[in-house]
Parts: C-alpha cells; sequence; structure tokens
C-alpha cells in the first residue's frame, strides 16, 4: 500500500492522484458483493478505501429499499454528507467542499437514479444494480466534470459473466452466480431493483473458484442470488451440478449458498446435502409466514406441508444441518388465526434463527393495492410475540451444542467485560466466542477447534482445544 501514497496514475486525459473512497453499504450480502467490486474497480482509478468519511475524496452510498427504513437511512446519512463537507473544507461559492464527489448506486438508485439527483443538491450522479462492473467509467465522467448523471441501464447481453472479486487478505468469497429474480413476490420491490434473473454459465463459476483457491487463498466460498435454486435453468444446468462440482475443488473448505426459494428445492439439491463433503451444515430457507392462506396471498407458490416436508428431507440428508429463515410479521389483512399459525409453525419448525421484519409496503408491488387494515402496532407486537417465543426455542436448541466441539473459522477478536475473544463461526454458521491459548497471539483467518460450554439465544461461548493452522489438511 505504502507506494501508492505517492503514485499518479493516468487514465486517458485525466491524472488521477492518491485519493480515498468511503463507502457506505446498506442490505443484503449481494449488495456488500457488489461494493466489494466497486472497491476493487476503484484501486485502478488509485483510490484506497477509507473507513474516516471526513477525509473521503468519494463517498459512495450503495443502497436497499427493500423496506423503508433502509430508504430512510439511507436519505438521512446523505443529508449528513452536507454538514460533514462543511466542517471540512468550504468553498466558498457553493458551500460544499470543493472536490468531494458523492454517489449513490444499488437498489434504490436503481428506481429512483434520477430524482435522486435531481432533489439532493449534493449527489453528484447515480448508477444502479447492473452497472456496478461500469463503476470506473462513471467515477471517470464525474472528474472530467460531467455531474449530475444517473444511469439505471439493464445489461442486455445473452449472458451473465463476471470474474469475482474478492477483499485481499479473507479466505472468504462471495461468489454471484445468478442475479435478478422472477419470484414477484406481492410485497418484494427485489424484482424491480435486480432485474430478470440470468444465470452465470457453470463451467465459469468452477474456472473462477478454482481460480480463487488456488491463487487466492480463498477456502470458503458463499454462492450468491436471490434465487439460487433457479440457477442455470436455461442452460441444462442446475445448483446441484454446480456444487457436486465445487466440492471437488482441493483446497476449498467450506461451501454455502444463498438464498433458496422453497418452490424450487429439488431432490437432487437435497441429496447433495448427503453428499458434498465440503457443503455447510447450514441451510437459510426463507418460509415468510406459517399460514396457507398468508402465502398465498404472499405468491410464494408452496404450502406449509409442503416446507416442513422439505425440512423432513434435508434433515435426513444430514442429520448435522441447521435451519434458518425470514419471516414478515403482518402481511395485509393478516388475521389473528394467521398470526398464531406462524407462531405454530415456530414449534414445528425448530429454526436456529429468524429474520423478523415488520411489513413495509413497497411502491409498485401487488401487496400495495389490498386495502389493508392492520396497524403498525398490530405488526409490531405480532413480530415480538414470534421473537419471544423463537428466543425459548433457540436457546434450547443451541443448549444441545454444550460439550461438543466445533471447527471454527476464526474472523475478528473484541473485548467482551474486559476479557479479549476470538469470534468466528462454525459449519452450521453460528457464532462462538472463545480466549485463544497464548495471549496476543493473532488467530485471525485460523481454524481452530472449541468445546461449547455455554449457550445463551443469542451468544455461545467455547473453550479453546487446538489451532489447525491457516490451511488445515
Ligand atoms: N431472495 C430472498 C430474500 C430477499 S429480501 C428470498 O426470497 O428469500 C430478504 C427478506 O426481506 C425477505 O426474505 C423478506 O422476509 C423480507 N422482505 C422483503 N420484502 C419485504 C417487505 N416489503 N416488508 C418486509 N419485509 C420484506
Ligand atoms: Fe423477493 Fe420473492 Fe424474489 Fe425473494 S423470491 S427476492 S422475496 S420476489
Ligand atoms: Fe436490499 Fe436490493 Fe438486497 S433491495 S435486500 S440490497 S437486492
Amino acid at each position: 500500500m505504502e507506494n501508492t501514497i505517492t503514485k499518479l496514475v493516468k487514465v486517458g486525459e485525466l491524472d488521477f492522484p492518491p485519493r480515498k473512497v468511503w463507502l457506505k453499504t446498506y442490505g443484503c450480502q449481494m449488495n456488500y458483493h457488489d461494493s466489494e467490486r466497486i472497491v476493487s474497480h476503484l484501486s485502478n482509478l488509485n483510490f484506497t478505501l477509507t473507513t474516516d468519511q471526513t477525509e473521503a475524496d468519494l463517498m459512495i452510498f450503495n443502497t436497499c429499499a427493500v423496506r423503508d427504513l433502509a430508504n430512510q437511512k439511507f436519505y438521512s446519512a446523505l443529508g449528513e454528507t452536507k454538514k460533514i463537507i462543511k466542517d471540512h473544507q468550504i468553498d466558498p461559492e457553493t458551500g460544499f467542499k470543493k472536490d468531494v464527489i458523492i454517489a449513490a448506486g444499488g437498489c434504490i438508485a436503481q428506481t429512483e437514479g434520477k430524482d435522486l439527483v435531481k432533489k439532493y443538491k449534493q449527489l453528484d450522479f447515480a448508477f444502479g444494480t447492473d452497472v456496478i462492473d461500469n463503476i470506473g467509467e462513471m467515477v471517470y465522467r464525474a472528474y472530467a466534470g460531467d455531474k449530475k448523471f444517473a444511469v439505471t441501464s439493464w445489461d442486455k447481453s445473452e449472458n451473465y459473466s463476471i470474474e469475482t472479486k474478492i477483499t485481499p487478505g479473507t479466505p472468504m468469497a462471495f461468489v454471484n452466480i445468478i442475479k435478478g429474480c422472477d419470484k414477484f413476490c406481492s410485497y418484494c420491490i427485489v424484482p424491480f431493483t435486480r432485474g430478470r434473473e440470468k444465470s452465470r454459465r457453470l463451467a465459469e463459476v468452477v474456472t473462477d473458484v478454482k481460480r480463487l483457491v488456488e491463487y487466492s487463498g480463498i477456502q470458503e466460498v458463499m454462492l450468491l442470488g436471490q434465487n439460487v435454486n433457479s440457477f442455470g435453468k436455461d442452460n441444462n444446468e442446475s445448483l446441484a451440478m454446480l456444487i457436486h462440482e465445487l466440492d471437488q475443488i482441493s483446497g476449498l473448505q467450506r461451501l454455502r449458498y444463498t438464498t433458496s426459494h422453497p418452490y424450487d428445492v429439488t431432490d437432487e439439491l437435497v441429496e447433495a446435502h448427503r453428499t458434498a463433503k465440503k457443503l455447510a451444515n447450514h441451510l437459510h430457507l426463507p418460509v415468510q409466514s406459517g399460514s396457507d392462506t398468508v402465502l398465498q396471498r404472499m405468491l410464494r407458490e408452496y404450502t406449509i406441508e409442503h416446507y416442513l416436508t422439505l425440512l423432513a428431507k434435508m434433515r435426513k440428508a444430514n442429520p448435522e444441518i441447521i435451519i434458518t429463515t425470514d419471516i414478515i410479521a403482518g402481511f395485509p389483512n393478516e388475521t389473528e388465526e394467521e398470526h398464531q399459525a406462524t407462531l405454530d409453525l415456530l414449534d414445528k419448525a425448530q429454526f436456529d434463527f429468524i429474520y423478523g421484519y415488520t411489513y413495509s409496503p413497497r411502491k409498485g408491488t401487488k401487496a400495495t393495492r389490498i386495502n389493508d387494515v392492520l396497524t403498525d402496532d398490530i405488526r409490531l407486537r405480532r413480530l415480538k410475540d414470534i421473537q419471544d417465543k423463537q428466543s425459548v426455542i433457540q436457546a434450547a436448541l443451541r443448549g444441545q451444542m454444550i460439550g461438543k466441539t466445533y471447527r471454527i473459522l476464526v474472523e475478528d477478536k473484541k473485548i467482551s467485560k474486559g476479557v479479549m475473544k476470538w469470534g468466528g463461526r462454525t459449519s452450521c454458521h453460528r457464532l462462538v466466542h472463545f480466549e485463544g491459548d497464548i495471549p496476543d497471539k493473532d488467530y485471525q483467518w485460523h481454524w481452530i477447534e472449541a468445546e461449547i460450554t455455554s449457550v445463551t439465544a443469542l451468544s455461545t461461548q467455547g473453550k479453546f482445544i487446538r489451532d489447525l493452522g491457516k490451511t488445515p489438511t
């Protein structure tokens, strides 16, 4: 990094001295991966990442539109930039710091890009979800003096073809395998912000992952898509086929995928959970509601019976598997009985964790046409019912871990009650904290074994057993 500090890069007509980019990401893992791609592309224009907004030359917001709260967080953070700029370097003419460029990308920018640049004086440009890999050209354009533009076009090429970008130094990589979503669940904005489904070719993904493992030290891969179960549909390929191919790559330790739609889980995929040795003991399978009638109104295409049968099959294929899910509380006109059905499902499904949300109306989605009688108070109370019940189930489930030994990939450390603890994830995606055996030893990205000593619904503590190093065999 040292030598980039003085280096000047010339691109086309422009000089690019060393500059700092500050990036704020909202939303799902796909957005986080898009941010990784943005940073990687910008390094070609001499940008390095900063976490200090006050020293940024370029500020980028990678936005999420999935619920109103995500939108509000972005609007208020964008509002704050005025003050941050004013407090640091003032241009007397505009009242803003002269050379700071501000951009908004991602899901809000995809549908509202043009309006955003009109409405927010400080916003220089906006870019959608399908032009992430053109960020270099857009930043160039802004430095060439072209401001107040929005690029929200869709990639028209027949195939989805990319090379994965990673954050250097980590052994974990997000690998996009399919983009977009064709499901149009009645509450969801994603098909509008991410466009139609398009898969990468299986062979391309395999070559990509081989390269990452061989040359970039990647050991754990998370396959990403809004509905990864649709992977390869148009090419006579499938997620199960891909998993089997990736399972053969020596040096790859763990494989995960997210997110799955219960309607599209095939028997071959269930079978992959039995046979693919590297596939993690974790499945995130969003159910959204425990009521068949609500699922119908959500246009989810499955019943609770189908969902529970799937869980049983998965658990038979891999008895170690743990299941997490997403639930929406208070879908329009959800009755008390329908809400009760969701509470009943928690007992039957035995989820290890729930991402619970109150329903948030999204412009342009079918659910907004329902004349909804529920209030925010009802939704919040129902979400609390769900979380309270889940927390009891979760503590009991996690209690079963006590005394067992797990392999953990250590991610980072933190001080808790005056004691320095390291934290990492098991194959089943539970976060475990432990004290290292040697003070001051750096365990980051080591594989270790720990025995679980205590748990609560939200935290798991372990006792260090042994260090397997950075590349266990
Ligand atoms: N593609 C994934 C997840 C997409 S969004 C899937 O189909 O499972 C992540 C989660 O946000 C969804 O699973 C859903 O639980 C929640 N969500 C989506 N739209 C929402 C809305 N309008 N209000 C509240 N929660 C929503
Ligand atoms: Fe949204 Fe449904 Fe697509 Fe998931 S499957 S992204 S919830 S429309
Ligand atoms: Fe949000 Fe877009 Fe992801 S709306 S959840 S960032 S696909």
